[in-house]
């Protein structure tokens, strides 16, 4: 079997273009913050395409890029400031933060209706339960690409590598929700590669180049590939090992141009509905 690779980017521009045609109904703006700590040149690129999007948009945006040596308090200072602002929807806090910053304090200090990475204790319990609200950004767009290319999950083995909190954890009560059987991997799993076959979407989230090779891809398999790495040459590259996996898979993501897009558009959708509820509790 050759692969369809799954057009992230083509499939981005979409959802960005329903969200302008939204915005521009709305009398008021919806308004983004974005805070960025440090001089971690891979945030730098992320924030610049999330500045990118909301002008795309005509969400308005507001980059805060503070220095290496922000104080804890400086940092809630500012979430304070912007969580008191009407013209501000959605806050976003770009990871990793510092070392010396605590991570936890500060997502738990955005207040939950602008929440937008749905980082927040509050909305990580609502997915949970599957009530309406904010989605993470990378996950939602893994779903909206499956429903795109016409992909049910339901009844389906998903098996997802990784168990971080922004996309493992959060992936799979997603693919529940839409009645797949879920099987969560991680470092400690015995033989991931029996795992792996069992999968009738297999989703990579590990961040580790080349972990998943074509001889864990079961025949027909739908292959997801969420991870963004540098191969030793620099070059930007999934977990999953591309060429050789996409001659076994029905569908495949590339990187770039895969899930990367999607999770950029997906936060534009979250700080739409931010503010379309903001004000409202
Ligand atoms: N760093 C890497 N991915 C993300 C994300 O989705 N949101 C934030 N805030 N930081 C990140």
């Amino acid at each position: 079997m050759s692969a369809t690779v799954m057009d992230g980017t083509a499939l981005a521009a979409k959802v960005k273009e329903q969200v302008r045609a939204q915005v521009e109904t709305m009398e008021r703006k919806p308004g983004l913050a974005v805070i960025l700590v440090g001089d971690n040149p891979a945030s730098r690129v992320y924030v610049n395409g999330k500045k990118r999007d909301c002008a795309q948009c005509g969400i308005y945006s507001e980059e805060y890029a503070l220095p290496e040596e922000t104080s804890q308090e400086q940092l809630l200072g500012l979430i304070d400031e912007l969580n008191r602002r009407e013209d501000i929807d959605g806050i976003l806090c770009q990871l990793p933060l510092p070392k010396h910053l605590d991570e936890e304090a500060a997502l738990l200090a955005i207040r939950p209706d602008k929440d937008v990475d749905c980082f927040h204790p509050y909305n990580v319990g609502r997915l949970m339960i599957g009530a309406p609200g904010f989605r993470p950004c990378t996950p939602a767009g893994v779903m909206r690409m499956l429903e795109e290319y016409h992909i049910d999950p339901a009844g389906k083995h998903c098996v997802i590598v990784g168990r971080s909190n922004i996309v493992g954890k959060p992936q799979a009560m997603l693919m529940l929700q839409k009645n797949a059987t879920v099987t969560i991997c991680h470092t400690k799993t015995k033989d991931l590669k029996a795992e792996c076959l069992r999968s009738d979407i297999l989703v990579a989230a590990a961040g580790r180049t080349g972990l998943i090779t074509a001889d864990m891809v079961p025949e027909g398999a739908v292959v997801i590939d969420v991870a963004m790495n540098r191969n030793a040459a620099g070059k930007l590259c999934g977990d999953v090992d591309f060429a050789p996996a996409a001659e076994k898979a029905s569908f495949i993501t590339p990187v770039p141009g895969g899930v990367g897009p999607m999770t950029r558009a997906m936060l534009m959708e979250n700080t739409l509905l931010a503010s379309r509820n903001h004000g409202k509790a």
